[in-house]
């Protein structure tokens, strides 16, 4: 029984999709919760009421992760208000499914910026509360298989998470010393409104599928959640700058 009393957890995205699932898992283990959303106030009000429900304190932050300045200010409000960082889950990225020849610059920069720079100034900006915990404190990114795999439609994001995770490494180097955990989970394809954007979609969906070794389980963004909960415990405190793939084995079969 992985047990969070006490701690509390920021999750970026975690109005809708996966960072929903995550907040609320956090949550149902017993982490008070920081909601960050950018643009969907309704759903982000809606998870924050599911948490409350579940007896746990809950704060929604409106910030565009993107924005440097707008994560300065988020991670000052919650030093004032809540003095302690345990948990930070960087899981808000945007998809910009298509050719990665046909990119045009302003697209890379928006990727690049939201995917990558936004977990380096959220640990920047975070890392006072981080060092200051009293247990190990943990950073968890999440990433997908375009990080490892040609998947079409995905080069950008593909190339996105792929520096992602290395920079997830390079942060454990650099900090790991200091009692903070720095991991990415690698989620494959999980119905949610970004995915649902991508080309050909259902294709990947049963690609995937297909290739699975787990029966016939359809990835759920739980499966996801409970990957990233364990990473948020103690039980994972001596996992150090990894990947770990959540796809039901699809990524490892021919
Ligand atoms: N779903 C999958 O199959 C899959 C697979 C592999 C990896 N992932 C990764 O999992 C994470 C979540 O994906 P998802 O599919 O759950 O997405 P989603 O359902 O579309 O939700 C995206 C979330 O990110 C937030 N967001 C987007 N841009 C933001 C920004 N600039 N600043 C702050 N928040 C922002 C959104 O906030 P608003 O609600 O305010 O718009 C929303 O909460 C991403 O890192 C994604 O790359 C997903």
């Amino acid at each position: 029984m992985i047990d969070l009393t006490g701690k509390v957890a920021l999750v970026t995205g975690g109005s809708r999709g996966l960072g929903r699932a995550i907040a609320l898992k956090l949550a149902e283990a017993g982490a008070d919760i920081v909601l960050n959303f950018v643009a969907s106030r309704t759903a982000a009000d809606q998870t924050a009421e599911h948490i409350a429900r579940l007896g746990r304190r809950v704060a929604e932050v409106q910030a565009d992760v993107s924005e440097p300045d707008d994560i300065a200010a988020m991670l000052d409000w919650i030093s004032e208000t809540f003095g302690r960082l345990d948990i930070l889950v960087s899981n808000a990225a945007v998809g910009n499914f298509g050719s990665l020849i046909e990119t045009r610059p302003e697209e890379f920069d928006l990727t690049m910026n939201t995917n990558v720079r936004g977990l380096l100034m959220l640990v920047q900006n975070a890392l006072p509360l981080l060092a200051g915990s009293t247990s190990n404190s943990k950073v968890i990114a999440l990433s997908s298989t375009g990080a490892n795999l040609a998947l079409p439609h995905c080069g950008l994001v593909g190339a996105s998470k792929a520096a992602l995770e290395s920079a997830v490494r390079h942060l454990a180097l650099e900090l790991g010393d200091r009692g903070i955990n720095f991991n990415a989970v690698q989620a494959g394809w999980v119905d949610t409104d970004t995915t649902r954007t991508a080309p050909e979609f259902e294709s990947l969906l049963s690609a995937q599928s297909f290739r699975q070794m787990t029966g016939d389980r359809v990835l759920t963004a739980d499966d996801i959640a409970n990957a990233v909960l364990f990473l948020a415990s103690p039980l994972s405190d001596l996992i150090q700058g990894q990947t770990l793939v959540v796809d039901g084995g699809a990524a490892v079969r021919v």
